[in-house]
């Protein structure tokens, strides 16, 4: 079964359902003591990963929270160890002379989604209400107009009205907003889909 992520994978690669809320790899890549890059993170790198697992074993998320082992990150630091985390916190993504003492920074949990249906609930509120709102001041410039009326402003002479045509701004400025986020979530553009992330299908 090929991917559905939005990228075009060889055929037989196989999605996991697995999705951790957070995943750290902790460097721990030794090299010889006489190695110009450094003896590697190593035995700190052991130390970090450790702390890391007592952590995250103390906190009941073993399911959610994945801590590996990994060779050099590239980044060798001479104290500590260097970590890397998906998804990155802040921007950042890689920490090094990372030691025991920051596990608990380390497992600070990414910022939760937008709740992609409660924005929309709440353009659509306002969309509403502007809408009457704008019907409502048309009617008072020119009694009887209807909600179709007003989508021709320039037949109805009353309606070139600074205030109204201002109204009517704001409405059209929402309604762009949420035809926006409607198509990105028909899309999946930006990953708004579901509350839990995943694009609709
Ligand atoms: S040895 Fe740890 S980052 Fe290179």
């Amino acid at each position: 079964m090929a991917a559905r992520v939005g990228v075009d994978y060889r055929e037989g690669v196989v999605p996991s359902p697995l999705h951790p809320r957070l995943h750290l790899f902790v460097c721990t890549n030794r090299r010889d003591t006489a190695d110009p890059l450094g003896e590697g993170c190593g035995e700190r790198g052991e130390v970090v990963y450790a702390a890391l697992k007592r952590a995250v074993a103390e906190r009941g998320e073993v399911r959610e929270t994945w801590v590996s082992r990994t060779h050099c990150l590239g980044v060798c630091p001479r104290r500590g160890a260097t970590v890397a985390r998906s998804p990155a916190l802040d921007g950042v993504a890689v920490l090094s002379e990372v030691d025991a003492s920051d596990a608990d920074a380390l497992l600070r949990a990414p910022q939760a989604a937008p709740d992609w249906s409660a924005i929309e609930e709440t353009l659509a509120k306002q969309e509403k209400l502007e809408a009457e709102r704008v019907l409502e001041l048309a009617r008072r410039l020119h009694p009887g107009l209807t909600a179709e009326d007003i989508r021709n402003p320039h037949d109805f002479p009353a309606l070139e009205d600074t205030d109204w045509h201002y109204a009517d701004g704001v409405l059209t400025g929402i309604q762009s907003a949420a035809n926006s986020l409607r198509a990105m979530r028909r899309g999946g553009a930006s990953k708004p889909g579901t509350d839990d992330g995943e694009p609709e299908p």
